[in-house]
């Protein structure tokens, strides 16, 4: 599952540069029995399996023996992950991402072992290995180096809280579709704030409650009634 996602692109070279490390680990591996279980039924009864809390516990010491690396859990029922989350994480050294699968995980081994739990979205995977794998890519795209210019990293698309700008590149006209006019303008005064603008047009369109997250400047603010005003009238006419 993850061989497949840390051969190429980015994050390999990123791996292969020594910017990052991810070592995979597999549960079975930290059981004793012959058997190598890993889950149990849950206590209580109801259907599917649980992850014990024996190789959990025996893995998580032994990888961070003296260190205090923090734990995230996989799950559903966790902190929503966001950009400005990737970006904290992408400062601490080290970290285990524990993949939970069946039904849960013995709470024992959320109440002592891990530091938080994390979702990447309102909807339930089979495992938290995706989950893993978008955290890691996420968070790689903050460590300096991994991607070319940091600043291209920071002018992405929820960085600033919001969605991104449009972007064009040649041909100038496709299929009758054309580039928008300003972008030739040579003026990157107007061009900035053309994209400024897209930006707050397409998040009130499409996610307005983000904007409860941030703070906009005072011309942002008009720009964003001026948004809301047009947006009001088109749906009244609709
Ligand atoms: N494991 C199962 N579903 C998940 C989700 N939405 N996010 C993180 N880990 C999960």
């Amino acid at each position: 599952m993850f061989g497949s996602v840390f051969s190429g692109g980015i994050v390999k070279k990123a791996i292969e540069k020594g910017f990052i490390n991810v070592k995979v680990h597999d549960l079975r591996d930290y059981t004793s029995g012959k058997h190598k279980q890993v889950d149990d039924r849950p206590y209580g009864g109801s259907p599917g399996m649980v992850l014990k809390p024996e190789p959990l516990f025996t893995a998580i010491e032994r990888l961070k023996g003296e260190n205090s690396d923090p734990v995230y859990l996989m799950s559903p029922q966790g902190n929503p992950f966001t950009s400005r989350m990737a970006e904290q994480m992408a400062e601490i050294p080290r970290m285990i991402l524990i993949c939970g699968r069946y039904e849960g995980v013995d709470e024992r081994v959320i109440q002592h072992l891990v530091t938080d739990e994390v979702s990447i979205g309102d909807y339930v995977l089979t495992g938290g290995e995706p989950a893993a794998v978008v955290i890691i890519d996420a968070v790689s795209r903050f460590i300096p180096g991994v991607v070319g210019k940091m600043e291209s990293v920071k002018r992405d698309s929820f960085f600033s809280g919001i969605f991104d700008y449009p972007q064009y590149t040649r041909p100038r006209e496709y299929k009758g579709k054309k580039v928008p006019e300003i972008l030739f303008s040579g003026n990157h005064n107007r061009i900035e704030k053309w994209r400024r603008k897209k930006m707050l047009e397409k998040t009130w369109k499409l996610r307005p409650e983000l904007f409860n997250e941030i703070k906009l400047s005072p011309e942002e603010n008009k720009i964003l009634e001026e948004i809301a005003l047009k947006e009001s009238k088109n749906n009244e006419s609709n």
